[in-house]
């Protein structure tokens, strides 16, 4: 970790885009557990040093969650303990590792897929597969990613931006044809929130 414990370390280094993006990636399950008053099963992967979780207890959401943080560096994983020694925490690369990860109502992925780190596109849209892939049955309600946005007159080399048509027909063909992207909170980003068909009907109940 080459930057520790902070915001630079985890590739986001202003807070207070940050906290937009956090608020928007808390959105997927915020109105629920605020409405039904039970606290969700959050699988937070790649949490890094629990920022996210820092975010919640911030907006005193965390109270609302059962929260569980998954990720490859030990000392992310060390640090974040030592911050939350109530929640749970997990080691270990999901790709490599055939360990059960467990059950939840949510998943959020914060910041994983926006630098392909080496990688090729094509090889950054096979990563992104196979971490929802593998994501896939570990939840019964929903799941939240972000990437960079594709509508942008820049990008920085090695940046991941994410086609919207490319990642509509791998939802739809692989996942789920219940998602919403959110592309509307003032950064150069999106949000992608895909939902269970099971769950769907009750977010819009006809
Ligand atoms: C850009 S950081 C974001 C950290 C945190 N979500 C945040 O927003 O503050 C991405 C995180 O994903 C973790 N990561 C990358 N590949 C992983 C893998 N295959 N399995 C588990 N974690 C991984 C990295 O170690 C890193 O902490």
């Amino acid at each position: 970790m080459k930057h520790g414990d902070s915001l630079l370390g985890m590739d986001w280094p202003k807070e207070k885009d940050n906290l937009r993006r956090f608020a928007v990636m808390a959105e997927i399950f915020e109105r629920e557990v605020v409405s039904s008053g039970k606290p969700a099963k959050l699988l937070d992967f790649g949490c890094g040093t629990s920022h996210f979780y820092e975010f919640l207890q911030k907006k005193k959401l965390a109270d609302r969650v059962a929260y569980t943080g998954i990720d490859i560096v030990p000392d992310s994983i060390e640090i974040s303990k030592s911050k939350f020694p109530d929640n749970n925490y997990l080691c270990l690369d999901i790709l490599e590792s055939t360990k059960t990860l467990g059950d939840y109502d949510y998943i959020t992925i914060n910041g994983l897929f926006t630098q392909k780190r080496g990688m090729t596109e094509r090889e950054m849209r096979s990563f992104l597969e196979r971490v929802l892939t593998r994501l896939w049955p570990c939840f019964t309600k929903g799941l939240a990613f972000n990437t960079l946005s594709d509508q942008v007159d820049f990008k920085r080399r090695g940046s991941f931006h994410v086609d919207l048509d490319w990642a509509a027909k791998l939802f739809a063909n692989k996942f789920t044809r219940y998602f919403q992207v959110r592309h509307d909170y003032g950064l150069y980003e999106n949000t992608f929130y895909l939902f269970k068909k099971e769950y769907c009907s009750l977010l819009c109940p006809i």
